[in-house]
């Protein structure tokens, strides 16, 4: 139980690895909030089921007014935030392309919720994580900024600018008390991966060729990096990037 009495903001937890790190939470003690655009209360629903404390909300985080709610409703009903983890982003719905056909429309939603919602995410909840004097904030990143996957230059970009904002925000906030790292995860079979067949064709393959642990990956290989970077164990680390592939990128 090393996240109790700890207050957790999960975006993006509606389903898949957000899910995942908010269940993981909650059974290490936290009290969590799921904010998400689709399937928000029923999350909730689903780990308040099991006994655990959480709270679901339907929150876009490209929109300042839901990140401002998201903070004020978390602070409302639990009272402090200690943990942000900022997952929501746009990927398993993705089509890989080459990038002389991405549109300058789908370019702009991917880097929207990718890095604009980052920021605003953490920008909502920053006063409440100053408060509680042992503030986290996690994001996720992934393996492809450091191997620069093809045919998703705006999710490749959009990655790669959130390890950049991770070691921003942590100088920016270390004396705030306020640790900020990032799990950068390989390809992982979350439900909205699992349902998108042309994603898992394509990248399925490689990944497990290029996997030293040679098997698929689910959600729940990524929430022990998430409980650990969220807790008394990872105090001292700030600004890194923590990848959880299996050992297909040594970082
Ligand atoms: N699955 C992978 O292979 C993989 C690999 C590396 C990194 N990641 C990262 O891990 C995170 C979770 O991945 P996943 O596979 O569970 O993704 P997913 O696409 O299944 O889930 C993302 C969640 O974000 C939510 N979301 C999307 N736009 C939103 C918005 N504007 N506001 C609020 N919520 C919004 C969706 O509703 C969904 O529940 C993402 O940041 C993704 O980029 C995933």
């Amino acid at each position: 139980m090393k996240l109790a009495g700890k207050v957790a903001v999960v975006t993006g937890a509606g389903q898949g690895i957000g899910f995942a790190i908010a269940q993981a939470m909650a059974d290490q003690g936290a009290q969590v909030v799921i904010a998400d655009q689709r399937g928000a209360e029923e999350a909730a629903v689903r780990l308040s089921a099991t006994g655990q404390q959480a709270l679901g909300l339907r929150v876009d985080v490209t929109n300042e007014d839901d990140c401002a709610r998201m903070a004020s409703a978390t602070l409302e009903r639990f009272g402090r935030i200690d943990i942000l983890v900022t997952n929501a982003a746009i990927f398993s719905s993705l089509t890989p392309k080459p990038f002389e056909e991405i549109s300058v429309a789908e370019w702009r939603s991917v880097m929207d919720v990718n890095t604009l919602g980052v920021f605003l995410s953490v920008r909502a909840c920053l006063s409440a994580l100053r408060k509680s004097g042992d503030g986290r904030i996690i994001t996720l990143s992934s393996g492809v900024a450091f191997k620069g996957n093809p045919l998703y230059l705006h999710y490749v970009a959009s990655k790669g600018a959130v390890v950049s904002m991770t070691r921003s925000l942590a100088r920016e906030l270390g004396a705030d008390g306020i640790r900020v790292n990032s799990i950068a995860p390989g390809f992982t079979l979350s439900e909205g991966v699992a349902a998108n067949p042309a994603l898992v064709a394509g990248a399925r393959g490689p990944s497990l060729v290029g996997r030293v642990l040679a098997r698929d990956m689910f959600p729940g290989d990524i929430v022990g990096a998430a409980c650990f970077l969220a807790g008394p164990d990872a105090a001292f680390i700030t600004g890194q990037t923590l990848v959880v592939d299996g050992g297909a990128y040594f970082h």
